[in-house]
């Protein structure tokens, strides 16, 4: 094409020169939350090699810190470029086949998704749902991986849509009574409350970035039992390119023997970012974080109720302590309230989804913003919201 040929349209950026930015605010809802200055930091230095020596050091580095906040020694532990879903996704892909029998737990909009995915994907699913705010007790699920002869049950830790924390704890020695493998999606539980790979025998977790964890959106954080490693190798078909991984897992240096190659360009400066946001959990202590979510999570519940505002999960010991449903009051429209609490306070809350949609709004405390002044800022503006709407 020679310089002086005209184009076919127009670009619409003709001011890009400006220097762009966009509003900050309280990031309040199910996630994102906010980074930290440190992790902002990482995330702006500027880009690597993905197959050099500088990079595989920040991939070891990070690998570690993973394995210590999953509480896991499994070889099989790294990081993947994609988000929640698609680490979801990358769990049922790389661990069944079509037709290959799955129970799905689901408690909200998250199991409906995985799914949904099973489906497009020519699973035998059993689905199994629960009345919003309840949880399944090991019984139900081990009925259900019974009678279906699953291969894998799929369930969620934390649900920000319901609002609700499932129990783990024993499940996996039943499911691997009957042959079945257990997957968990803590995406949003990660860092909030107690999950111990090893401990409790879990095969497969996929955990999220942009949550407790305190890193940007983006990547997914996973972790495979040596049963689930041995599962993968066996399959008959392999997973679509980008979702298998193995190669990924080679790429982390998982594999004894088996030397680093390329699977596609990561990201220097999300690894980066994910990597100062683990250390700074690293350095707090696992615990810590742990008490710190619990006991600020049940100071907001106290403050709800002195001013008024109720839980939509009624019983206390189902709920997550990283994201609250709070109901919205009758005669208040949500998305209103919503925007004005944002206008005036610049604090983001999610509204309801799933389960709560057009219930109840959706409000987290996770990782640096899980403090109590927080608390007491967000019950503020909460307030006010209140008066301001007549309540
Ligand atoms: C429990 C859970 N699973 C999955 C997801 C989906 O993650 P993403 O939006 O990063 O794909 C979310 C997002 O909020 C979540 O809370």
């Amino acid at each position: 094409m020679s310089a002086n040929e005209t184009l076919d349209y127009e670009s619409v950026h003709k001011k890009s020169a400006k220097r762009f930015t966009h509003k900050e605010y309280l990031l309040m809802g199910a996630g994102p939350t906010n980074i930290t200055d440190r992790v902002l930091k990482a995330l702006s230095m500027q880009c690597l090699n993905p197959i050099s020596a500088d990079m595989y050091e920040i991939m070891d580095q990070a690998k570690a810190m993973l394995q210590y906040v999953f509480q896991t020694k499994n070889r099989f532990t790294l990081i993947h470029q994609t988000s929640g879903n698609g680490g979801n996704e990358a769990i049922l892909l790389n661990l069944l086949n079509r037709g290959d029998k799955v129970v799905i737990a689901i408690g909200g909009t998250w199991g409906e998704k995985v799914l949904d995915m099973a489906q497009r994907y020519e699973l035998d699913v059993l689905p199994l749902r629960k009345p919003p705010g309840e949880v399944y007790s090991l019984k139900e699920l081990e009925e259900a991986v019974k009678s279906h002869k699953a291969r894998l049950l799929f369930v969620t830790h934390g649900e920000s849509t319901g609002g609700t924390l499932q129990q783990l704890e024993g499940l996996a020695p039943v499911c691997h009574k009957y042959g079945c493998l257990l997957a968990v999606d803590a995406v949003v539980s990660i860092a909030v409350d107690p999950l111990f790979v090893d401990r409790w025998e879990i095969d497969a977790v996929n955990a999220g970035t942009q949550k407790a964890i305190g890193a940007p959106p983006g990547m997914c954080l996973l972790t495979f039992s040596p049963r689930a490693e041995k599962r993968m190798r066996e399959q008959k078909k392999r997973p679509p390119y980008y979702l298998d991984l193995l190669p990924q897992g080679v790429y982390f240096d998982c594999f004894d023997g088996e030397s680093r190659t390329y699977h596609y360009t990561f990201s220097a400066n999300m690894l980066s970012a994910v990597r100062e946001a683990l250390a700074q959990i690293c350095e707090e202590g696992l615990i810590p974080m742990w008490q710190r979510h619990k006991s600020n999570a049940e100071y907001f519940w106290k403050r709800l109720d002195e001013i008024g505002l109720t839980s939509f999960v009624e019983k206390r010991e189902n709920r997550f302590h990283g994201v609250t449903c709070v109901n919205v009051p009758q005669g208040i429209d949500q998305m209103d309230f919503l925007r004005y609490v944002k206008q005036k306070f610049e604090i983001e809350i999610t509204p309801g989804h799933g389960p709560t949609l057009n219930k109840a709004m959706r409000i987290g405390f996770l990782g640096d913003n899980s403090r109590p002044e927080i608390v007491d800022f967000v019950i503020e503006a909460l307030k006010d919201g209140l008066q301001h709407f007549g309540k």
